[in-house]
């Protein structure tokens, strides 16, 4: 672990309320540590987004009734196919389907493929949720 490096910050104080509200709600202990996740949330995104490679999972809803939809989202996954690990497939009630898809690659790339899933006709919910890069 690298030395800990005390420094100033100046803020508005209408944010800094609104931050420790958060981080509050959140439980964080302290202040340094919320601010600590927020540096490295924002270093990783900016890693990811210039290239390197990450791993993140593609939530999607939809209503499995649809057959068209289901075998569009496996025909997108195919040609994908580099990029996804696996998936999960989950009934949700009688109507809804939720399916979590774990993948890797650049940022660009899960971002194409997250896209095209969440677009096609017939998806209620779809999100990319970038894990870590490595
Ligand atoms: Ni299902």
């Amino acid at each position: 672990m690298s030395k800990i490096k005390r420094f100033g910050v100046s803020i508005s104080e209408d944010l800094l309320k609104e931050f420790d509200a958060f981080i509050n709600k959140k439980g964080y202990p302290t202040r340094s540590k919320a601010i600590e996740d927020v540096f490295r949330e924002t270093l990783k995104r900016e890693s990811i987004r210039t290239g390197k490679k990450g791993t993140g999972a593609i939530i999607l809803v939809y209503d499995h009734h649809k057959r068209e939809l289901v075998s569009k989202l496996i025909d997108i996954q195919h040609n994908f196919h580099n990029l996804v690990i696996c998936n999960q497939h989950i009934h949700l009630d009688h109507y809804n389907c939720m399916e979590i898809i774990v993948i890797k690659g650049t940022y660009k790339q899960m971002k194409e493929l997250a896209d095209k899933l969440q677009s096609a006709k017939g998806v209620k919910h779809g999100s990319l949720n970038i894990a870590e890069a490595h």
